[in-house]
């Protein structure tokens, strides 16, 4: 990993996310390439962009499941791949790492449940193991999650007797029992019948206006995109080709291959 020569100190008013000149390569492949990107405390922000333009890449590192090649990133003021020693910015430890994953809860496509456990451990498990939360505890928060995505009833069942829809749900109740102050969420209702894509829908929408959660959002939903976002973000081969609130994204994109991309979303939906 590249790190910057001159580490700038993160400000007290620094937006909750930084993300500065990241590079992240795959092999020979350049995914990410010296991008910037930020996002405000409280911000819902939308990425959209075309399949392999590295959208899942940036959430998926700032979950910390893939590292990063050269650049920084702070979230909450801290570097998330990197930690200050002696003055100077070094590679992130593992028990750093850890400590920043807590800022963040991450809803994916395939809901990624634990087949073998109750809805009601899949949503108990990290708030007691990683956060050392009491047992009755952890049940409370649970039930209170649960209760909140509508799926208190089903907390005795198991992944495999429950809907698509239903088990992004209890995905979702999971993400926010370790109370993260930034949701990312990729794609969280591509793998759904589309009958069942609503229900999820909804309850993210409710987040976004009843909690003071910081949201970053991958999706092709784009009305549903209109809907939510404070800002939405066109990604192509690695950088932010575009970005402005909704109404003029989905209007006035002033980029031509914003405008190609688009316009063929709406073609396909027609
Ligand atoms: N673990 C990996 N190993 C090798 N290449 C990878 C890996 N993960 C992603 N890539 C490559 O990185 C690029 C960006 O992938 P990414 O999953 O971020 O795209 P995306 O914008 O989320 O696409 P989609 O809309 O299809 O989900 C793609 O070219 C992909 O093949
Ligand atoms: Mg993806």
């Amino acid at each position: 990993m590249t790190t910057p020569a001159t580490p700038a100190p993160p400000r007290a008013d620094a937006p909750i996310i930084t993300m500065d000149k990241v590079v992240k390569r795959f092999g020979e492949t350049t995914v990410l390439n010296a991008l910037d990107f930020q996002v405000a405390q409280g911000e819902k922000v939308t990425i959209i962009g075309p399949s392999g333009s590295g959208k899942s890449t940036v959430l998926r590192i700032l979950m910390t499941l893939e590292r990063i090649d050269g650049g920084l990133i702070h979230v909450a003021g801290k570097p998330l791949w990197h930690e200050y020693r002696k003055g100077g910015l070094v590679p992130a430890s593992e028990a750093h790492l850890r400590a920043m994953r807590k800022e963040m809860g991450m809803v994916f496509q395939q809901f990624n449940l634990f087949p073998h456990m109750t809805v009601l451990r899949n949503v108990t498990e990290s708030p007691i193991h990683v956060q050392g939360l009491s047992r009755a505890e952890a049940r409370r928060r649970a039930y209170q999650y649960l209760e909140l995505v509508g799926m208190s009833g089903h907390a005795d069942k198991f992944p495999s007797q429950l809907s698509g829809g239903q088990q992004q749900r209890v995905a979702i109740a999971r993400a926010l029992a370790t109370r993260p102050r930034i949701m990312l969420f990729d794609e969280p209702t591509s793998a759904l019948d589309p009958e069942l894509v609503g229900e999820v829908l909804g309850v993210i929408q409710r987040l976004s206006e009843e909690h003071d959660l910081t949201m970053l959002l991958v999706t092709h939903e784009m009305e549903f995109a209109r809907r939510i976002s404070d800002r939405v973000c066109f990604f192509d081969q690695g950088v932010v080709v575009e970005e402005a609130a909704p109404e003029v994204m989905f209007s006035h994109p002033r980029e031509a291959r914003t405008r190609d991309f688009l316009k063929n979303f709406i073609d396909a939906r027609a």
